[in-house]
């Protein structure tokens, strides 16, 4: 039977972190996969997940099942970080998934199922993994232009452009802050356009909110996340808990679908719980519930978005110092760029030869469509990126 199996391309974000790690360079730079790391190359366990497991650990009497949809705390508690009061709760329907990827993946199965004729629209680029679910699923699918690679910003005219041609029932999958991989995001008035435009299409939207606090902060990241779910009839949103919550390897998430009404509420909440049975019955429990911990004690949730707060910061000025440093380095300002963009990540608009050389000169490791995680560098290793850059030519 195996032997009828096909290769598999390697996915690309993953190849690079195996490549990093067998590079014997000490002074090598990781720059590839989105995981945060404080100045010391570490990715920490945040203060408030350590608290609430030892209160897990402490006070939990049984690990028998939960729901289907998850611990509905955990439901709520995400509704409300991610939504505020901008939907009434009985319009949400929403089940836990293993990290945000699972939660992409459960949208699209259900949009497989409702409407399995209608073309699922991404920006070109978007995160690669969402460009593979959606060819695993066989779901037809069209890009819409996103990047302008000449002021490294958002190609807005192209966006509408594109937009313009989605058909009624069409699904629009939209980053919901901090773009991956390109790091530039749309400014609060060019959201209202789109939300416009898709309602005048009968589009749908998926929002994938992977980086909510990152970006400018916990309810700014999620503005636009708001404004789509309270402007449209019916939207998904798949958020993440890996990053903010700095609990990738948990593999928590959450896919939520707002519906028209609480009776069409509750027939997708019905198709959502189907959908985990089959895909893996119970979804994990451990990291929802330390997620639900914290957003529930007022003292935890405090410490939890000062931490998230330092890890934003932390951000935002490795991005100004490598912004002046690359401003001092060519006398021009063209990659200020990279203090506007937001998250995690900027594409800085290398080539794929120019890439590999700052690998091979320099022993740093971006994507290879020079998408570089700023979490990566610390105040040291900004000067040596800077430097690499420009002698690859950026
Ligand atoms: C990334 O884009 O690097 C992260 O979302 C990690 C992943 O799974 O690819």
């Amino acid at each position: 039977m195996f032997d009828a199996l096909k290769d598999q391309a390697p996915d690309k974000i993953l190849m690079l972190m195996q490549t990093f790690r067998e590079d014997p360079r000490k002074d090598k730079i990781d720059l590839g996969v989105g995981v945060y790391k404080d100045a010391t190359g570490l990715t920490p366990v945040m203060r408030a997940v350590k608290a609430a497991e030892k209160r897990l650990w402490e006070t939990q009497d049984t690990k028998t099942y939960t729901g289907l949809a998850g611990d509905p705390a955990f439901g709520a508690a995400m509704r409300d970080l991610v939504l505020g009061d901008t939907v009434a709760a009985e319009r949400v329907a929403a089940i836990a998934t293993p990290g945000g990827t699972g939660a992409v993946r459960q949208a699209l199965e259900l949009i497989r199922m409702a409407a399995p004729q209608a073309t699922v629209w991404v920006s070109n680029p978007t995160w690669p993994n969402h460009n593979s679910i959606i060819k695993y699923l066989n779901i037809p699918t069209a890009s819409y232009r996103y990047f302008d690679d000449a002021t490294r910003g958002v190609d807005f005219a192209g966006m509408m452009a594109d937009l313009g041609k989605v058909a009624a029932g069409d699904v629009v999958l939209l980053h919901g802050c901090c773009h991956n991989p390109t790091g530039a995001n749309l400014e609060a008035a060019q959201w209202d356009e789109v939300i416009a435009l898709l309602k005048a299409r009968g589009a749908v939207p998926l929002v994938d909110l992977a980086y909510q606090g990152f970006g400018d902060g916990l309810s700014a990241d999620a503005a636009a996340t708001r404004k789509v779910a309270g402007g449209l009839d019916e939207c998904l949103i798949a958020a993440s808990c890996s990053k903010n919550f700095g609990i990738y390897r948990e593999r928590t998430g959450i896919l939520m679908a707002v519906a028209r009404d609480g009776t069409e509420a509750k027939r997708t909440q019905a198709n959502l719980n189907f959908l985990n049975r089959q895909n893996f019955s119970f979804p994990p429990d451990h990291g929802a519930r330390v997620v639900t911990t914290i957003l529930t004690d007022p003292a935890l949730r405090a410490d939890w978005e000062a931490e998230l707060e330092e890890v934003r910061n932390s951000m935002l000025g490795l991005r100004k110092q490598l912004a002046d440093e690359l401003r001092k380095l060519t006398n021009s300002d063209r990659f200020d760029f990279i203090a506007h963009h937001r998250g995690m990540f900027s594409r800085i608009g290398a080539t794929p030869e120019q890439v590999e050389a700052m690998r091979a000169d320099a022993g740093i490791y971006m994507v290879g469509d020079s998408r570089m995680n700023i979490a990566g560098l610390n105040a040291t290793t900004v000067p040596i990126l800077a430097r690499a850059i420009v002698a690859a030519g950026v």
